[in-house]
């Protein structure tokens, strides 16, 4: 093995020798090339010295393992076409084709692909909602077990840990209830790549016992769009069937800048992690401060839930969601004004609250103008100035709205199988009763309402409509209003 040598190090070196390169990619690290030729410089592809991400064994194995002893899992590999290449490539490792697989149904959309891909027939776990926030609680083991002990035939599950915004569920239980069965249990932990680096943030599902978990670095930690990891724990996976996925799904031509990013990203947790994460913490309890004072606006928090009976084992501190449940305002709404009046842009709205993303690169100042301008808003609220809950039930019952809700549909046949049936675009007004040929869902989050195989009802064609007049972003609808239904 060649002497420890960061990967940006060693692309930084080779791009000031004076080797030319009469080889892929076709912009020649030539400065003269636009705005992105600095990252020119240190884009080439498999030459020799910088190993090959399909077969690593030098460089790039390195890097992994750099990555490996952060986060303390059995092994790891750099996935550069996102959690979602993680997420295909840990199903379809997991089951075989045709199997059964048990999957929360508020899971991204890439595990409904693999499920897809391989021909497999899906059983669903309904997560509970959190009322109080219009968002799903976390997966309950033992609602589960009920579920594994009814579906015997089930290889494998997966549950997303933390949700889109922010809820953990109880690894460790679930672990131990599918373990119990002999299945694997697959956490697609796209959003809690930074739990488990510091005593400031929840433990992952990595020492939660979990077999497979997927990581996105560019979602919470300072690393470059795509980047996102794969570890494996223990024995129950077939490392070789693993290796052979991620090859087929993986670019051929593996982006060295990507990967130099996420090495750097590991690199800068182990130099800068405790220190920022501590940072983290303690702007999130100013925030927590200065927004208690808010009549309105509610901040969601662990510790507003703690009375009641939820399944949710935690709520990253990085995650603010910021609800407007009750002012007559929408989610929309605000986070319009956010945007309009103060130039903030949060990650998603939905119908009755905006997400904002925040971690360790967010330094006070970040922190502060969102926590003023909810106080001001909330003031105008108070005010009478905008929103108004006296209209926010009428608003909500004319706008046909209803909360992020996953309700069971009736399946007509396996997803695979209307995916690749005959299809044809109908209005979603004479949906009910047709079998979806395609997803339905809002974006952000991505989590389909309605999956192809399933028979549209009357209340989900409610719902979306309810989304699309308050102006949230339903994708799987034509403009003319449109869904894919299969062929009668
Ligand atoms: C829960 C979850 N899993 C997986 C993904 C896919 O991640 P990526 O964009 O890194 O491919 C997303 C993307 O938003 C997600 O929210």
């Amino acid at each position: 093995m060649t002497a420890e040598k960061s990967l940006y190090q060693a692309l930084s070196d080779y791009a000031a020798s004076d080797f030319y390169p009469y080889h892929m990619p076709g912009h020649k690290r030539n400065p003269a090339g636009g705005e992105m030729a600095d990252y020119h410089r240190i884009d080439i592809s498999e030459i020799d010295g910088f190993d090959n991400l399909h077969q690593a064994e030098g460089i790039l194995k390195e890097a992994q393992f750099r990555a490996n002893r952060l986060y303390g899992a059995d092994e790891t590999f750099f996935l550069i076409n996102g959690s979602t290449a993680g997420v295909l490539a840990a199903v379809m490792t997991a089951v075989r084709p045709f199997d059964e697989i048990l999957i929360a149904r508020n899971c991204h959309k890439s595990v409904y692909h693999a499920a897809i891909l391989n021909g497999l027939i899906v059983r669903y776990y309904y997560p509970r909602m959190i009322p109080e926030y219009d968002i799903c609680d976390g997966a309950s083991a033992e609602e589960l077990s009920v579920l594994l002990d009814t579906y015997p035939e089930v290889k494998a599950v997966v549950v997303t840990s933390p949700t889109y915004e922010g809820v953990l569920s109880d690894i460790p239980g679930i672990a131990a209830a599918v373990h119990k069965r002999g299945g694997i249990l697959i956490v697609d932990e796209a959003h809690g790549a930074h739990f488990g680096l510091s005593p400031h943030l929840p433990q992952g599902a990595i020492a939660g016992g979990a077999d497979l978990v997927i990581h996105s670095l560019h979602k919470t930690l300072p690393a470059m769009t795509q980047t996102a990891l794969l570890h494996v724990n223990g024995d129950r996976v077939d490392r070789d069937r693993l290796h052979r996925y991620l090859s087929m799904l993986q670019s051929s031509s593996p982006s060295y800048v990507l990967m130099a990013s996420m090495d750097s990203c590991v690199k800068f947790l182990k130099e800068q992690g405790q220190e920022r994460f501590a940072a983290m913490r303690g702007h999130y309890e100013s925030f927590c401060e200065r927004t208690a004072a808010l009549k309105h606006i509610r901040i969601g928090k662990m510790t507003n839930l703690l009375s009641k009976k939820h399944e949710l084992k935690g709520w990253d501190i990085g995650k603010i969601l910021i609800s407007v449940k009750g002012t007559g305002m929408t989610g929309k709404e605000l986070s319009g004004i956010l945007r309009e009046a103060y130039h903030l842009e949060m990650e998603m709205e939905a119908q009755t609250y905006v997400l904002a993303i925040m971690t360790l690169m967010d330094e006070a100042v970040g922190w502060q103008r969102l926590a003023d301008a909810l106080c001001e808003i909330d003031d105008r609220i108070e005010k009478g100035a905008c929103g108004d809950s006296a209209v926010s039930e009428k608003k909500a019952a004319e706008r046909g709205a209803s909360a992020l809700l996953f309700r069971p549909l009736k399946s007509g046949m396996a997803p695979a199988r209307a995916f690749h049936s005959e299809w044809e675009n109908i209005p979603l007004q004479k949906a009910e009763g047709r079998i979806a040929a395609g997803f339905v869902n809002l974006y952000p989050p991505g989590s389909p309402l309605v999956a192809p195989g399933e028979i549209f009802d009357e209340a989900v064609v409610k719902q979306i409509e309810g989304y699309l007049k308050t102006g949230l972003t339903v994708q799987g609808i034509s403009g003319e209003g449109e869904v894919a239904a299969v062929t009668l």
